[in-house]
C-alpha cells in the first residue's frame, strides 16, 4: 500500500466533441470503457488514496468504480482546476504526492507512470509533468520553457499565439504535484482563457512564477498520450490498442494471420496453438481453447466459451454458447443459446433459431451429433447423442431427437429405414 501518494482521475467531463449522449469516458476502446484502462494505473499502484470526480451522467460511470474509490461530484463542469478542487477536501489529512490523471487517456502504461512518481519523488519537485514531444501537436496543451530551458507554464492550444502554437512539446495531462502547492496554487488559477474555464494546467505558470521546482519526464512512445476527445481519437486508440492485443495473444503462442484486420476485444482468452484468420472480431467475455482454427469472417459474440481443436468459420456468428472439444462448425451459420457437446458436426448453413419474439430459448446438442447443411433447430429443442438431421430439415419447437436418431423433412420426422 502506498501510503504517501494519492490519485485523483478527472472523468465529469462530457462529451461535446465526441457529439454523444455516453459521457466520454464510457466510449469503449475494444471493447472495454476507456476509464477502465485507466483505473487499471491506479489500482497497479495500490493506492489507499484514490478520488474519482465524476460529473456528467455519474450514475453509469459511478459503476465501473471499485468500492475503495472515494468518488466526489463535480456540480458545475468549471474545467479541470475546478475538477481538482472538488476532489482536495477529500484529502484534507493527505500529506505527500498529488497524481492527477485524465480519465480519457486509456494507452498510459503502469511503467510510465511509476517512472513519472519516482522521478518526483526522489527529486523532491513540486510539480513534474509527463510530457511528449509529437510534430503536429493540435489539440494539446503546449509546455512552456523559459530562456534556461525550465518549465514555466503551459498554454492550450486555443490561448496559444502562434509562436507557441509551434511548440511540439505537450502536456500528456498527467501531472504529479505535492500536495500543498497543488492546493495553494489551485487559488489562484482564473477562468481568464478563450474557454472561459478553469485550467489545472495554469496552476504550473503560478508555481513557477512563485519559484517552486516544476520538471518534466519524457514518453518517447507518443501513443501513450493521446487523449480521446473526438471519434477520430477514439478510432486511433482502439487501433493502437488492437495491436497492444494482438501482439501479447502472438507473444503467448496464437497465430494470427493478418494482425491489421483480426479484432480480438481486451479480456478473451485463446488458447496456445489457435489460429485466427483475418476477419474476425472476438468479443470480451470469449473463450477458446487450444489448437482451434477461427475464421475467416467469424463473430465470436459475448459469453461464447470454446473448447480445444475446434474448426469454425467461414462466416459463422456465435453468441452465449458452449461448444465443447472437436466440434467443427466449418461453413456459415448462426449459433446462439445453445450447449454443444464434443465431436459434433455442424453442417453448412446451421441456423439455431433461438428467438421466439418474446425470449431466447435453450438449444442441446449432443456429443458425436451430425446436422446436415441447412439444417434450422428451432429452440427449445434437444438433439440427441450421434443423431443426425438429413440437409434442410427444419426441427420444431420441443420436438427433441433421441439419441441415435435420424430426422429429415419440414417438419422433421424420423427417417424410415
Ligand atoms: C487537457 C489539458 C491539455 C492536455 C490534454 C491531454 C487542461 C486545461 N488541458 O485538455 O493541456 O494536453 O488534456 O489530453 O487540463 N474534466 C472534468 N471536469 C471538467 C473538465 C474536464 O472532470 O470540468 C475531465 C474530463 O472528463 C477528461 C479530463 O478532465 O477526462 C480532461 O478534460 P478534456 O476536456 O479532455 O481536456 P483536453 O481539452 O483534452
Ligand atoms: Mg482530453
Amino acid at each position: 500500500m502506498n501510503k504517501n501518494i494519492a490519485a485523483i482521475i478527472l472523468a465529469a467531463g462530457k462529451s461535446v466533441r465526441m457529439k454523444s449522449d455516453i459521457p466520454k469516458v464510457l466510449h469503449p476502446v475494444c471493447g472495454r470503457p476507456c476509464l477502465s484502462y485507466v483505473l487499471d494505473l491506479v489500482y497497479a499502484l495500490k493506492l489507499k488514496n484514490i478520488i474519482a470526480v465524476l460529473g456528467h451522467k455519474h450514475q453509469s460511470v459511478k459503476k465501473l468504480l471499485k468500492s475503495s474509490i472515494k468518488v466526489v461530484l463535480q456540480k458545475r463542469l468549471l474545467g479541470t482546476a475546478d475538477a481538482v478542487k472538488e476532489a482536495m477536501p477529500l484529502l484534507k489529512n493527505f500529506k505527500g504526492t498529488v497524481l492527477v490523471l485524465y480519465a480519457d487517456n486509456p494507452l498510459l502504461k503502469k511503467e510510465t507512470i511509476k517512472k513519472l512518481l519516482e522521478h518526483h519523488i526522489k527529486n523532491n519537485l513540486d510539480a513534474t509533468l509527463l510530457t511528449t514531444k509529437i510534430d503536429k501537436p493540435s489539440g494539446y496543451g503546449r509546455v512552456l520553457r523559459d530562456k534556461y530551458a525550465s518549465i514555466c507554464g503551459i498554454v492550450e492550444e486555443k490561448d496559444a499565439d502562434d509562436f507557441q502554437k509551434d511548440i511540439q512539446e505537450i502536456n500528456t495531462g498527467i501531472i504529479c504535484f505535492n500536495k500543498d502547492r497543488l492546493l495553494d496554487s489551485l487559488k489562484h488559477v482564473r477562468p481568464n482563457n478563450r474557454k472561459k474555464e478553469y485550467y489545472l494546467t495554469d496552476t504550473i505558470g503560478v508555481l513557477y512564477k512563485k519559484g517552486f521546482l516544476l520538471d518534466s519526464v519524457k514518453i518517447n512512445d507518443i501513443n501513450e498520450a493521446l487523449g480521446i476527445n473526438s471519434r477520430q481519437d477514439l478510432a486511433k486508440a482502439n487501433s493502437i490498442m488492437q495491436k497492444r492485443i494482438n501482439e501479447e495473444l502472438m507473444q503467448k503462442g496464437i497465430t494470427i494471420v493478418d494482425p491489421d484486420s483480426t479484432f480480438i476485444s481486451y479480456g478473451a482468452k485463446i488458447g496456445r496453438d489457435s489460429t485466427i484468420y483475418p476477419f474476425t472480431v472476438i468479443e470480451s467475455n470469449v473463450r477458446i481453447g487450444k489448437s482451434c482454427f477461427i475464421g475467416p469472417f467469424v463473430h465470436l459474440r459475448e459469453g461464447t466459451v470454446l473448447g480445444d481443436d475446434i474448426m469454425a468459420g467461414n462466416f459463422l456468428e456465435v453468441v452465449r454458447s458452449k461448444i465443447s472439444s472437436g466440434t467443427l462448425l466449418k461453413h456459415v451459420g448462426y449459433i446462439g443459446d445453445s450447449q454443444i457437446g464434443r465431436m459434433v458436426n455442424i453442417g453448412a448453413g446451421t441456423v439455431i433459431a433461438n428467438f421466439d419474439g418474446k425470449k431466447k430459448n435453450i438449444t442441446v446438442i449432443k456429443d458425436r451429433a451430425f446436422i446436415g447443411c441447412d439444417t434450422v433447430l428451432v429452440a427449445p429443442v434437444k438433439i440427441g447423442k450421434c443423431a443426425r438431421t438429413g440437409a434442410g430439415t427444419v426441427v420444431t419447437k420441443n420436438k427433441n431427437v433421441p439419441d441415435g436418431t435420424t430426422v429429415v423433412g419440414v417438419p422433421a420426422r424420423p427417417l424410415k429405414k
